[in-house]
């Protein structure tokens, strides 16, 4: 990484570092950037380096995208923002591509969302106004954001641990990772025995009424953690049964991630409600919203209304977005570039010793990172992703399981050759911790 150290005057647009450091309330990364494009990031001195995590695996269309980049700037001098109570060109035509892409049975779009997090939190609302209930089941290391309610709503304590005051009603059960189960039951015998548990956990754990159950299809930031086959499926059917609402949480997952346009299509399973965010803005562009069934409407007014909700800027690029996820090739090319990349990480991981299990779903990819028994090993996964920035790649890891998983999720529009000289760095950092 270039470092640039405490007193360095080179940030000229922030006078002296050490002093600019010190207004921070958070203490910043070292790298200091300077530019973006494609996969690529560069630095102050220009040095480069591969986004293995397309910066919070929100670029799907990598850095600063030349279509976007353009939509951006034509409608900037039209209009920046105007109050989500008024109709605009790119926020009908957002309205009306979303719910065509939209999985089977969503209908309905609301955009008034400023971030993913208050996305989750209305989805909630609308669970609890619609089916009077005040209860929510959520997944151990599920992330479901970071403000006070998600907090809570997120299946991870350290996030807790800080904070005196929290949503009431969240019931966490365990999730679907099978390599470390729960149950410690085997796949092929479990007959989802986790899902069946959730039915215990309503009856002896909840206050009896249930609103929703929200999950990430794909658990993102708990290890990249894939449900089996049939999971999701009985997890509807069990919401169904009970008059639960079922959320998917497609923050990390939506807009062609993981090959397909939603993890719902590459599931087969379609919720009652879907959160999005993060790669819609396609290059960044800050939007999030919900889609949900026909019958969910009738809460406007309650909502969380976001005076950053449904902007007028981030829509236009969220139309670009969707046309360019939608061309021919694009998410065939996710999904072949996706495999390519499992399948050298597998070759990998039968060689280097702390390399073990390689899963993932288009470009939604985690590898675990273990000890010489196969136990988690996060040290050595943090030290991995320190290192891996003087090879010139930028990881970032799972948080909220054992915090042993390397996540692999770069830019999709990621080629071949792209994905071989991210695959060769890679297997040139392991090679190096390894020695
Ligand atoms: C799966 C998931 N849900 C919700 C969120 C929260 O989104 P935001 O950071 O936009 O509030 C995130 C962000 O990391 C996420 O990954």
């Amino acid at each position: 990484m270039t470092v640039v150290p405490t007193g360095d005057a080179r940030a000229s647009e922030g006078g002296d570092v050490a002093d600019v450091l010190n207004h921070y309330y958070y203490p910043p990364d070292r790298l200091r950037v300077v530019r973006g494009e494609g996969i690529y990031l560069y630095d102050a001195d220009g040095r480069r380096y591969l986004d293995c995590a397309s910066g919070t695996f929100n670029l799907t269309l990598g850095y600063s995208h030349p279509e976007i980049v353009e939509t951006i700037r034509a409608q900037a001098s039209d209009l920046i923002h105007v109050t989500s109570k008024f109709q605009s060109g790119p926020v009908n035509a957002l309205v009306s591509r979303l719910a065509e892409i939209a999985p089977a049975g969503l209908t309905r779009v609301h955009l008034k969302s400023a971030s993913g997090s208050d996305a989750n939190e209305s989805a909630i609302k609308i669970a609890q106004h619609h089916t009077g209930n005040p209860d929510v089941i959520t997944l151990f290391r599920g992330h479901l954001g970071q403000t006070m309610g998600m907090i809570n709503a997120s299946g991870a304590a350290f996030r807790r641990a800080p904070f005196p005051v929290q949503l009431p009603g969240v019931v966490h059960v365990p999730d679907p990772y099978c390599l470390r189960c729960f149950y410690k039951q085997e796949r092929a015998t479990c007959g989802l025995l986790c899902v069946e548990r959730i039915h215990d956990f309503i009856d002896y754990a909840s206050s009896g009424r249930v609103a929703a159950v929200v999950l990430e299809p794909i658990s993102g930031n708990g290890g990249n953690i894939l449900p089996p086959e049939g999971y999701l499926q009985a997890l509807r059917e069990l919401c169904d049964e009970r008059g639960i609402l079922l959320v998917f949480d497609e923050i990390q997952t939506g807009f062609g991630r993981t090959g397909h346009m939603f993890a719902s299509d590459t599931f087969g399973v379609s919720p009652h409600m879907l959160t999005f965010g993060k790669g819609l803005g396609g290059s960044g562009m800050p939007i999030a919203g919900i889609l949900t069934e026909e019958r969910l409407t009738g809460l406007a007014g309650h909502h969380i209304n976001a005076t950053f909700g449904g902007n007028v800027l981030a829509a236009s690029a969220a139309v670009k977005t969707i046309e360019i996820i939608s061309r021919p090739g694009f998410l065939e090319n996710v999904r072949t570039v996706g495999a390519h990349v499992m399948a050298r990480l597998r070759e990998m991981a039968a060689k280097v010793p702390f390399l073990g299990d390689v899963r993932g779903a288009g470009l939604m990819i985690g590898v675990e990172i273990v000890d010489a028994e196969g136990r988690p090993d996060p040290r050595l996964t943090n030290h991995l992703a320190e290192l891996g920035v003087e090879h010139g790649l930028l990881l970032r890891t799972s948080l909220y399981g054992f915090g042993n998983v390397l996540k692999v999720r770069p830019a999709l529009i990621m080629t071949l050759a792209e994905a071989d000289e991210m695959c060769d760095l890679l297997e040139r950092l392991f090679w190096a911790a390894a020695s």
